[in-house]
């Protein structure tokens, strides 16, 4: 890591080694900030079932990956079943799986805006 070396070349020199650690603190920072900027559950249109489709679908990737879709109620099952079989998501009970299926396919389906 360019950061990490910089820092021990820099080292000897506690000022300089002072600055640098804060330019790449800084670049972490904003490279975070941008990844997410804000709540991630800006992203996702308000409805019934929202906070579901939240924290069971952020656990392993950015809500963003869901929140950017645009599928057909069809493709969301396959989508689920997907995540279920190769990507180790545990199974969704009847009910929770309804209501995420009914959430995704009336807000996130091919004629949602973006
Ligand atoms: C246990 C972890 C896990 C959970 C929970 C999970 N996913 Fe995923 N999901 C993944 C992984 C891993 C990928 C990346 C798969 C790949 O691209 O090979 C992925 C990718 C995706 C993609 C992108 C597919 C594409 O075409 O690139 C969508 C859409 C998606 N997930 C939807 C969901 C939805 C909706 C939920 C909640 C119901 C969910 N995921 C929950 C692990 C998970």
């Amino acid at each position: 890591m360019t950061c990490a070396r910089r820092r021990t070349e820099m080292a000897a020199r506690a000022r300089d080694a002072t600055a640098i650690l804060a330019i790449c603190g800084g670049m972490f920072f904003f490279f975070d900030a941008d990844a997410e900027s804000g709540d991630p559950g800006d992203i996702l249109p308000l409805g019934v079932g929202r906070e579901l489709v939240l924290s069971t679908c952020s656990a392993c990737h950015s809500i963003r990956l869901v929140a950017q879709q645009r599928l057909s109620r069809e493709t969301w099952d396959e989508t689920l079943d997907w995540m279920i079989s190769e990507q180790g998501m545990p199974r969704l009970g009847t009910r929770d799986r309804q209501l995420i299926l009914r959430y995704l396919s009336t807000h996130l389906n091919p004629s949602a805006p973006r």
